[in-house]
């Protein structure tokens, strides 16, 4: 173990170097920033043989370091747990002055700006007592922020505490912007597989984080504390230190006191697969409603989570993990989570009644739906694109689309219909969302027809299959024909092993006229021609009828109306239901 103990320690009894060395037992909690009894310990040494100590306190409370000088001054150390020497050093230099004053010195300020400690702070002596202690931070432009002079016993704590988080962040801010890269640094651990890590990766860097470490630990049973056991929690925090993270994002759920526990213990702030899509889906989200069910999904995750029983939704920094589309911005107390979730239960129940209303006018328009659905990122909004000519944002990252998109259009004999693409699946994709995007997913599980797009580039393609068919499944999506697309046949990888699909590219436009062809059939087997014969006097209910199909003949006799028309098989059966089978003429 290297020495933890430095300095001028000439002629110091063992008895007084073995108390200095244990000064490093000393635990901090982490809303203290100077315990007082670590005062009255370092002054009492100090004043005994008449020399400074500083120690070195970390940001997760630990003191990891003593050094001794003479009656005026100690060789304060450069003293890093950060690689960028640009920003702060995540240690507080803490220091005593023998001769009573505890003042900062020229020399002290000097000290903090060299080292970027997270503060200085000087703590004055007498006989063995403290007196006033004095702490200066790192501001803006290398400006240092000097604190007066408290009373030992008075400090300012959660103020200081806040002050180096504060300064931490506007340094963070500025050398972001001297290196033009803002994303925050991310460090994953998985449990599970690499292709789960890898897609991790990915989810990553959508929501704008630079991925700089990545570690799997095959694991049966997660920890109940940590998660991951003790041991690898220790070995990835140094990790995270050496690699500067900024957060560590876990490939699977966390408890609220795994979250915690993990935050204590490596010293950056934690998230979980969960938080990190309902993040990524926060900043996608453009629709009104998409706006208030991602609000709904986080209010509902994070509440869930909260520890103790005033806990508010503020712990965490700010960055991945804390955006929100609403207000509220996720800092909340228990009772306004509560009531912010009933109001925005509300409102998505008024806009599910407004889109009942537009559904029906849908169905009255007699115009079948088709669906595109399949794993994000397999193309789904490209191909949209390239069979009704829209243009619907595509990119190549997850989850690009947020909100269903529909567009008409019609096959090659002119019946029309019209083709919706919707948010992409993912495995593990949170229940939080799956109910909060119910209605939305719901609109497309409930299509006429189904088309199951595959992204045929990825060696994942099977499993994401898989996934698309369990929420399909969750989301009571059953008996409607469904065409099986395989995507990105450009790029020629083997056939995969699904049955009757079709090889397309909606990048090239090879194999469209095939999938356009099952299309047609598809919908031809949905839909059904039927003629209705009407007496004049029943004329509203022949309005009703016309308004559910697609009129292609229409003549009048002295009796009435006789109307023939295309239209959904169901609809055929609810008339004959409705008003008898005398209703029609064939
Ligand atoms: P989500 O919005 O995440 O659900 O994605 P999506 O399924 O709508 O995928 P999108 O259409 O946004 O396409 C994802 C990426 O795949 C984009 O970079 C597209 O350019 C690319 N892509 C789509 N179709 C093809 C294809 O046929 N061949 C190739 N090579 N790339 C394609």
């Amino acid at each position: 173990m290297s020495e933890i103990l430095h300095g001028n320690l000439d002629g110091l009894r063992d008895s007084v170097l073995a108390e200095l060395r244990a000064l490093t037992e000393w635990e901090i909690a982490p809303d203290e920033f100077l315990p007082r009894d670590l005062m009255q310990r370092l002054t009492q040494l100090s004043s005994s043989f008449n020399r400074e100590i500083a120690v070195y306190i970390t940001r997760d409370g630990g003191l990891v370091d003593v050094a001794v000088g003479t009656d005026s001054d100690v060789e304060l150390r450069d003293y890093r747990l950060r690689r960028n020497r640009r920003r702060l050093s995540r240690v507080r230099c803490v220091h005593t002055h023998p001769n009573g004053d505890g003042h900062l010195s020229d020399v002290d300020l000097s000290a903090l700006k060299s080292f970027r400690y997270d503060a200085m702070v000087a703590v004055g002596c007498l006989k063995g007592e403290p007196t006033n202690v004095q702490a200066a931070f790192l501001g803006p432009e290398e400006s240092v922020i000097m604190e007066r002079p408290y009373p030992w016993y008075k400090l300012p704590e959660a103020a200081w505490l806040q002050q180096i988080e504060d300064s931490d962040a506007v340094i963070g801010r500025e050398q972001a912007a001297e290196t033009g890269d803002e994303r925050e640094r991310a460090v994953l651990m998985g449990i599970e597989s690499e292709e789960s890590l890898a897609e991790l990766a990915r989810l990553a860097e959508t929501a704008g984080a630079e991925v700089v470490g990545s570690f799997l630990q095959k694991r049966g049973k997660p920890d109940n504390a940590l998660f991951i056991g003790k041991g690898r929690a220790e070995e990835l925090s140094r990790d995270c230190q050496a690699l500067e993270a900024d957060v560590c994002i876990f490939d699977e759920e966390l408890s609220g006191i795994q979250a915690r526990n993990l935050e204590d213990m490596l010293g950056v702030k934690v998230i979980d697969r969960t938080m990190l899509i309902l993040d990524i889906f926060a900043q996608r989200a453009s629709s009104a409603e998409g706006k208030l069910q991602v609000e709904l999904a986080q209010l509902q995750y994070r509440s869930a989570r909260l520890i103790g029983a005033s806990g508010a939704l503020s712990r965490l920094a700010g960055g991945i993990g804390t955006r929100g589309p609403g207000e509220s911005k996720l800092e909340m107390d228990r009772r306004r989570i509560r009531e912010r979730i009933a109001d925005l239960r509300r409102r998505l129940d008024e806009i599910e009644k407004q889109r009942g209303v537009r559904n029906k006018s849908r169905e009255r328009s007699g115009i079948p739906v088709v669906a595109l659905v399949g794993y994000t990122n397999a193309g789904k909004s490209t191909l949209l694109n390239v069979l009704t000519g829209a243009s619907v944002y595509v990119e190549d990252q997850l989850f690009a689309t947020l909100d269903t998109v529909s567009r008409r259009t019609e096959t090659a004999e002119h019946t029309p219909y019209l083709l919706t693409d919707t948010v992409g699946f993912i495995r593990k994709l949170p229940h939080t969302l799956i109910n909060a995007f119910r209605a939305t997913l719901q609109e497309a599980a409930d299509a006429d027809v189904l088309v199951i797009v595959s992204d045929g580039a990825s060696d994942q393609l099977m499993q994401q299959h898989d996934t698309v068919e369990q929420v399909l499944r969750e989301l009571g999506a059953g008996d409607q024909p469904r065409i099986e697309a395989i995507n990105k046949a450009d790029l020629g990888r083997a056939e995969p092993a699904l049955p009757g699909a079709i090889l397309i590219s909606a990048l090239t436009g090879d194999g469209l006229d095939d999938l356009n062809r099952a299309i047609a059939e598809a919908l031809q087997k949905t839909t059904v021609t039927a003629t209705v014969f009407m007496p004049y006097a029943k004329g509203s209910l022949l309005q009703q009828i016309r308004g559910m199909g697609r009129v292609i003949d229409e003549s009048y006799t002295d009796e009435g109306t006789r109307l023939t028309l295309v239209l959904p098989a169901a609809d055929r059966d609810r008339i004959a239901a409705r008003w008898g089978e005398d209703v029609f003429v064939n």
